[in-house]
């Protein structure tokens, strides 16, 4: 498939690593199209996917639950799946890319994590050809994962292990997966430093002159679920995003740093 113009349809091409992935296919030579509710496209309801995907090659989801509540992520993800499963089939899609999370299955406590189990099973005993990219939490993430936990000025936080990656780099590596054959399979991708999450998170905070106290608590629950050690990061062969965590805050640091 290398070496000629693909469309590729990026379904939540407005999001976080939707943008990034658009801007990064278009840089290769590809047709990269975004898609979601501000171009039309619903895939809650099924609303202008047929335009869009006529004469795609590859869809890649990037799309994302607008809340994080159990019952509605489980339904965001399977009812989206679904949906453009079934119209990829009828536009002759080639190849399903869709951006899960390392460790979806080892942590079932968790409510979005269930629901990116869901999708996955979907695309694996779906009609068309996949890749399922496993990624780590990204750094932008960090801020998220801080207001989660937080109670007051206190922010309590497993000590379990995590090895985020920049958004950047991670829309690198789905546009080389995008662009490459179907693995039929999951690919998973992580950061260069393995750091235990109150950790991350201290650094983060303090890098941006946040006074909130953070507290390490291996039993503090991350998104409804304890994290034993290590099950937020990849077991195997994993393909890793350069950039470190100290280096991004530096370059994203507030003004006047
Ligand atoms: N956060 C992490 O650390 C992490 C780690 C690993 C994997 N992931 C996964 O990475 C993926 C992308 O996350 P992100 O943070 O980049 O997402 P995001 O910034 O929240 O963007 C979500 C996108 O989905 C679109 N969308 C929402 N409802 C839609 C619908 N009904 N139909 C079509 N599009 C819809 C949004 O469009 P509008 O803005 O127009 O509504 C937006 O473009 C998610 O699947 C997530 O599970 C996240």
């Amino acid at each position: 498939m290398k070496g000629h113009t693909m469309k590729i349809v990026v379904i939540g091409g407005s999001g976080l690593i939707g943008s990034k992935l658009v801007a990064n296919l278009d840089e290769r030579g590809h047709e990269a199209v975004p898609a979601g509710p501000d171009t039309g496209v619903n895939t809650l309801t099924g609303e202008g996917l047929a335009e869009v995907l006529g004469g795609a090659d590859v869809v890649v989801d990037v799309s994302n639950s607008p809340s994080f509540a159990d019952e509605d992520v489980m339904e965001f993800f399977t009812t989206s799946t679904g949906n453009l499963l079934a119209a990829e089939k009828d536009a002759g899609v080639g190849h399903h890319v869709a951006v899960s999370i390392v460790g979806a299955d080892r942590l079932p406590e968790s409510g979005y994590l269930r629901a990116k189990v869901a999708q996955e099973q979907l695309i694996e005993k779906g009609p068309i050809s996949y890749t399922i990219v496993r990624s780590t939490q990204f750094f932008e993430f960090v801020g998220r994962i801080a207001d989660e936990a937080t109670d007051g000025d206190e922010v309590r936080l497993s000590t379990g292990l995590m090895q985020p990656i920049a958004a950047d780099d991670l829309a690198a590596l789905v546009a080389d997966v995008a662009v490459d054959e179907p693995v039929n399979g999951v690919v998973e991708v992580a950061g260069p430093e393995r750091v235990a999450m109150d950790e991350l998170i201290r650094r983060g905070l303090r890098a941006r002159d946040d006074e909130r106290e953070v507290i390490a608590d291996p039993d503090a629950r991350y998104f409804g679920t304890k994290l034993e050690n290590d099950e937020l990061t990849p077991v195997g062969d994993a393909r890793i995003g350069e950039t470190r965590f100290e280096d991004w805050l530096a370059a994203h640091a507030p003004a006047g740093h």
